[in-house]
C-alpha cells in the first residue's frame, strides 16, 4: 500500500480557504455573450416543465449539484454536515472536498464520513488531486460509499500556494492509472481556471467518464492563495484562466457528446445555469455560493436559494418553449462579443447554436465537432 505522509499545514489551509472565500460575494461567470431567443408561443405548461436528467447512469431530479468544498477540520465537519443536509433536502448530489487529509490522518475521516451519515441514501462523489494513486482513489470512494470520484486539476493554485506541489509531470498518466483500476465513474475537474479543447481531448482519450470545466469567473484560487502567501503575485496574474462559458463550449466541441461535460465556476444564477445547460452541459456544480450562503445567512437561506434557482430555471425553459433539458438543448442560442471572437479564432462553429431548432442542421442540440 502507498505510504502517505501527514502534512500538518493541510488542515489549516482548509479553514483559511473557507475564510478567504467568504471575504467577497461569490463571483458570477460572464455568460453575457450567450443569448436565448425568446419564444412567444410556447406549446408547454409550467407544471409540465421538468429538470430531471441523467448523468453517468445516475438519475437526478435536477442538474444542479454541490461541488467539492472541504473536509479535515472540526469546522469543515460542521460545514459538510450542513451541506449534506441541504443536499438531502434538495435531492442534489454532493462532492466532498479533497479527502487527502483523511488519507494522511485517519482521525480526519469522520469529517468526510459525516456526509454519508447525514444523507444515507444520497449521491456522494469522492475527491482527490491528480497526484492520486488507484489505491488512494479506492480508499476515498470506500470511505463514503461514493458513486463517482472527482480528480481535481489546480495548477495555478499549486504554483501560487506557498506550500504547493509544483511537480506536474506525469499527471495524465496517473489519471490513466486511476481510470484503469477504479470501478466508479471518474470526473476530472478544474477548480476555476477552465479546461481548453486540447486538454479536453486528452482527457477524453484517456477514458475519463466526465469533464467538469471549472472555469474562471467564480471562486478564484490564485487570489485566495495569493492572500495566504502574503500577496506575492502581481495583480496582472490574478485573472488567469479560461472563462467558464468559453471553456464549456471548447470542451463540448472537443467531446462532441461522447462524454458528459459539466459546467462549474461562477454558476450561481438561474440564467447562467440555464445558458450552460442550453449550450450542452449535462449538470452544473456550485461551490462558492453554497458556502457563502450557509455561513453568512444559514442553511434555510441556502435551501431557499437553491429552490429559487430551480424555479427560475423552469421559467426560463418555458420562455424558450422547452419542457425538459433535452428540448432546451435544441433551442437556438446566439453567441456574440468576445466569446464569439474567441471561438472563431479557435475554429469552433458557434453559429450552429444560433441555427438550432429552426430547421437548421443540428437536431441533437449538441455541438457537432468542428473538425
Ligand atoms: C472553500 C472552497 C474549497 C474548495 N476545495 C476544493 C477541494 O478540496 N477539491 C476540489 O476539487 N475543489 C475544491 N474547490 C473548488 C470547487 O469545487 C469549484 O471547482 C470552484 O470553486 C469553482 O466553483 P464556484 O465558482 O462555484 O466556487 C473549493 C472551493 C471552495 C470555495
Amino acid at each position: 500500500m502507498t505510504e502517505i505522509k501527514v502534512n500538518p499545514s493541510r488542515l489549516r489551509r482548509k479553514d483559511e480557504h473557507i475564510d478567504l472565500s467568504l471575504r467577497q460575494k461569490p463571483g458570477l461567470a460572464d455568460f453575457s455573450d450567450i443569448h436565448f431567443v425568446h419564444n412567444c408561443l410556447p406549446e408547454e405548461n409550467l407544471d409540465r416543465v421538468t429538470l430531471e436528467t441523467t448523468l453517468m447512469g445516475m438519475t437526478l431530479r435536477s442538474p444542479l449539484f454541490i461541488n467539492a468544498v472541504t473536509g479535515g477540520t472540526a469546522r469543515a465537519c460542521r460545514i459538510n454536515a450542513a451541506l449534506a443536509e441541504t443536499a438531502r433536502e434538495c435531492g442534489l448530489p454532493m462532492a466532498l472536498g479533497s479527502q487527502m487529509a483523511a488519507l494522511e490522518d485517519p482521525r480526519a475521516r469522520a469529517t468526510f464520513e459525516i456526509v454519508r451519515r447525514v444523507n444515507p441514501g444520497g449521491l456522494i462523489w469522492a475527491n482527490l488531486g491528480a497526484y492520486a494513486t488507484p489505491e488512494m482513489a479506492r480508499q476515498a470512494v470506500r470511505m463514503v460509499g461514493a458513486s463517482a470520484v472527482q480528480i481535481h486539476l489546480n495548477v495555478p493554485q499549486e504554483l501560487v500556494m506557498g506550500e504547493g506541489d509544483c511537480r506536474f509531470h506525469g499527471r495524465l498518466d496517473r489519471i490513466r492509472k486511476v481510470l484503469e483500476h477504479i470501478q466508479v465513474p471518474v470526473i476530472v475537474k478544474e477548480v476555476g481556471f477552465g479546461i481548453a479543447r486540447e486538454q479536453a481531448l486528452l482527457l477524453m482519450a484517456a477514458g475519463v467518464s466526465a469533464i467538469d470545466v471549472g472555469g474562471r469567473g467564480g471562486t478564484n484560487f490564485v487570489s485566495i492563495e495569493n492572500r495566504r502567501a502574503g500577496a506575492k503575485i502581481s495583480p496582472c496574474l490574478l485573472d488567469w484562466g479560461i472563462p467558464t462559458a468559453i471553456s464549456l463550449i471548447e470542451s463540448l466541441d472537443a467531446t462532441g457528446g461522447k462524454i458528459p461535460v459539466i459546467a462549474a465556476g461562477g454558476m450561481g444564477s438561474s440564467l447562467n445555469i440555464a445558458k450552460a445547460l442550453a449550450l450542452g452541459a449535462e449538470a452544473v456544480g456550485i461551490a462558492g455560493l453554497p458556502v457563502y450562503l450557509l455561513l453568512k445567512r444559514g442553511r434555510q437561506a441556502l435551501i431557499r436559494e437553491i429552490r429559487k434557482i430551480e424555479h427560475e430555471l423552469r421559467l426560463i425553459m418555458l420562455m424558450t418553449g422547452a419542457a425538459n433539458l433535452d428540448a432546451l438543448r435544441r433551442k437556438p442560442l446566439v453567441i456574440t462579443g468576445i466569446t464569439a471572437e474567441w471561438l472563431e479564432r479557435r475554429g469552433i462553429d458557434y453559429g450552429a447554436y444560433a441555427r438550432r431548432g429552426s430547421g437548421g442542421n443540428d437536431i441533437t442540440g449538441r455541438m457537432p465537432p468542428s473538425r
